[in-house]
Order: C-alpha cells, then structure tokens, then sequence
C-alpha cells in the first residue's frame, strides 16, 4: 500500500515557508506566510490571551470531553463578533473546527451532504488551499473573475459577469474582508450588489472570514458578511481566530450555518456534529475557550480589541510607507494600491520571473503570484524591497 502513493502537489504557500527557512542569508526577509509579525519579527501571544491562558490554568477542573459541537458559550460568543444581531439565533446553527481550514473543510461536506450536484464558485485568484480541498472533496468548481490585474482593484464587472452563471443552490466563496492573496475588497455598494445577485438567483454565499480585525476595524470588517446573513435564507460561515487573536497553532475556528427556518437549523446542526464526529470527534478546545473568555469578560475583550486595532494600524502605516517609498523611486503614483489595500496582503503585480529574481538577488520572500505579507515588513526592510521591486522592473 505504502509504496502505491503517489506524491502530492507541494502547497505553494507552505513550501516557501521551507525555503525561507533553509535560506542562511541573514538579511533575508519573510512576506510569505499569512502570519502576523511585530517590527522586531515576533508573532506574539497577545496580552489578552496570556492573561486568559494564566485564569484557565487556574480555573479548569476538568479536560474531559466537550459536546461534539464544542462548547456552545464559544459559538455564542463568535457569533455576536461576526454577526452582532444581523441574524437570529434560532436560526444559526454552529460548530467548533480546528482552525479556518476545518471550517472551510466542514462546510464543503456539509454542502456534499446535502445536494452533491451544487457547484462551488471561487475568486479567481484565492487562498490555494480552497481550490486544494474542493478538488480533494470532488465538488464541482467554477471560478469567477475578481482582480484587475491593470489597477490591482477588484475587477468588479468581470466579477458580476461570471456571477451570472451562477445557480439557485450554488455556492459562492466570498471572502468577509482583507482578500486573501489580492488584499482588493468589495466596497459597501459592491456588496448590495452581491447579495442583490444571490437573492435573485438563489444561490449561496459561503463566506470565508479569516482577517477581521486586520483591514478597516472589527464592525467594519463584518459588513458584507452580517449584509448576506441579514438579507439571504441560508449563509455558510468559515471563521478562523489564529490571526486576529494570534492563537494560530491552536487550531481554533468555527463553521456558522444560518438556516431558513428553526426546523432547518436543527437539521443542520445535527449534521455538522456527526460531520465532526466522523472527522475527528470533538474539535480543540484551549484555543476556543480562551477566545471565548477574552470576548465574554469586559476586561479582556477591550485589551484584546485595542491590542488587534495597533495591528491593524501599523499595517496601515507600512502600506503606507511602502507606497510612498515607491512614490518617491518611480515618480509615479502606480503602486499607491498598496497602500488602498486592506488586510495582512497585497499582490504585488509582478511576474514569476520577477519575483524569483527579488528572492535570489535580495532574499525577499513573496509568494510566487507576487502576494506579499505586509507585516512581514518594518520600517527598515520596507526601503530595502522599495529597492528590489524597482530592480527587478516591476
Ligand atoms: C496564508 O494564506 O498564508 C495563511 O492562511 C496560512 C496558510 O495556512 O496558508
């Protein structure tokens, strides 16, 4: 059996993070994988997780089990941060995942379990793990256009256009904010427009929300996800906390999926705990309970919002320096995108060759489509890729 399997597909994200590592340059620098750095190129543990963390050790009596769903108290608690009061409660069904990607796993089974011949649409580009699962999964796929590769905007009539396609019971992936790779989103009015769309047609959005928190703030980073959950029978929700509350390795996200009525909602919740059950029982639950515990204790969820909003405000501002900085080299506004961008990437616009040429000649390590981390930056790396970008031709 063993020597019949076949080699996979290296995961292009994942890769580079194995060269960088392997690369002994010291002045290398890393805008390759989709986790926060600090100037000094820490990935803290955030204050209000320590302090959640340290209470836990104290209070927690027990390691048995949770339900199948994980702890309700944790949904309940996400729920109100993504959602507020855009939908009903009763109408929500939830469970606990390992990380975004457990989530985004579960709604695809979720969406196989119900109706096998729905097609899944993704933004061309995405995350590369999403096409990864749905062709793993066998879910039929489409893609629809999103980013203008001239202005580095979203595309957003080519986008509309493919959307035409789309079917009732179709699935749509959008992502909630701070694109992943493009770092190009929606405007409000873009998303009326959405959810006029899927309204009419009666196809689905599955909203993928990992970064929120990290683009214009945690209210407004929810808008187009509480619009389609506030106006559409049924939404699917993939939410991820490894970035806005650092607890990546804990595995900690939640799958949302609101349902038309009561009745439906039960049904759904009861298959995302088989669905569990049948891929790993019950989900982790340290991340979960301290992400719970900071949103439900006052204290901590200012400590942990004021913490995220410096995050978010010091990406702001290396966009901001970068842009200026190519400002300044190419006496032109061209890359002042980067700067209209929200979230932890942007993508660049350069070829392949061109990004190969900045890893070689600088060290600097951006994903192969030319999506850079911007928190991989600091103040005295950003002139050194102003510098490498403008080299290479860019
Ligand atoms: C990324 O896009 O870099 C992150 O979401 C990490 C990952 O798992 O790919």
């Amino acid at each position: 059996m063993l020597t019949d399997l076949k080699p996979q597909p290296a995961d292009k994200i994942l890769a580079l993070m194995e060269a960088f590592r392997a690369d002994p340059r010291e002045t290398k620098i890393d805008l390759g994988v989709g986790v926060y750095r600090n100037a000094e190129g820490v990935t803290p543990v955030m204050r209000a997780v320590k302090a959640a963390e340290r209470q836990l050790v104290e209070t927690q009596e027990t390691k048995a089990y949770t339900g199948l769903a994980g702890d309700p108290a944790y949904a309940a608690a996400m729920r109100g941060l993504i959602l507020g009061d855009a939908a009903p409660a009763d109408r929500i069904a939830a469970v606990a995942t390992p990380g975004g990607t457990g989530a985004v796993r579960q709604g695809l089974e979720l969406m196989q379990y119900a109706d096998r011949a729905a097609t899944i649409w993704l933004s061309a580009p995405t995350w590369p793990n999403h096409p990864s699962i749905v062709r793993y999964l066998g879910v039929p796929m489409k893609e629809y256009r999103y980013f203008d590769d001239a202005t580095r905007m979203v595309d957003f009539d080519g986008m509309m256009a493919d959307l035409a396609g789309v079917k009732a019971g179709d699935l749509v992936l959008l992502h909630g904010c701070c694109h992943n790779p493009t770092g190009a989103n929606l405007t409000e009015e873009q998303w009326q427009t959405v959810a006029d769309h899927l309204e009419k047609t009666g196809a689905i959005p599955f909203i993928d929300i990992a970064y929120q928190g990290f683009g214009d703030g945690l209210d407004e980073d929810a808008y187009g996800t509480r619009l389609l959950a506030s106006r559409l029978p049924e939404v699917i929700i993939a939410a991820s906390c490894s970035k806005n509350f650092g607890v990546y390795r804990e595995r900690t996200g939640l799958l949302m999926a609101i349902a038309p009525n009561t009745k439906a909602r039960g049904e759904a919740q009861a298959t995302l705990a088989f669905l569990n059950r049948q891929n790993y029982s019950f989900p982790p639950d340290h991340g979960a309970r301290v992400v719970q515990m900071i949103l439900d204790t006052p204290e901590l969820r200012q400590d942990w919002a004021s913490e995220l909003e410096d995050v978010r405000l010091g990406m702001l501002d290396l966009r901001e320096q970068l842009a200026s900085a190519l400002r300044q080299r190419t006496n032109s506004d061209r890359f002042d995108f980067i700067a209209g961008h929200r979230g932890m990437f942007s993508r660049l616009g350069a070829t392949p060759e061109q990004v190969a040429a900045m890893r070689e000649e600088h060290g600097i390590y951006m994903v192969g489509d030319s999506r850079m981390n911007i928190a991989g930056l600091n103040a005295a790396t950003v002139p050194i890729l102003a510098d490498a970008i403008v080299a290479a031709g860019v």
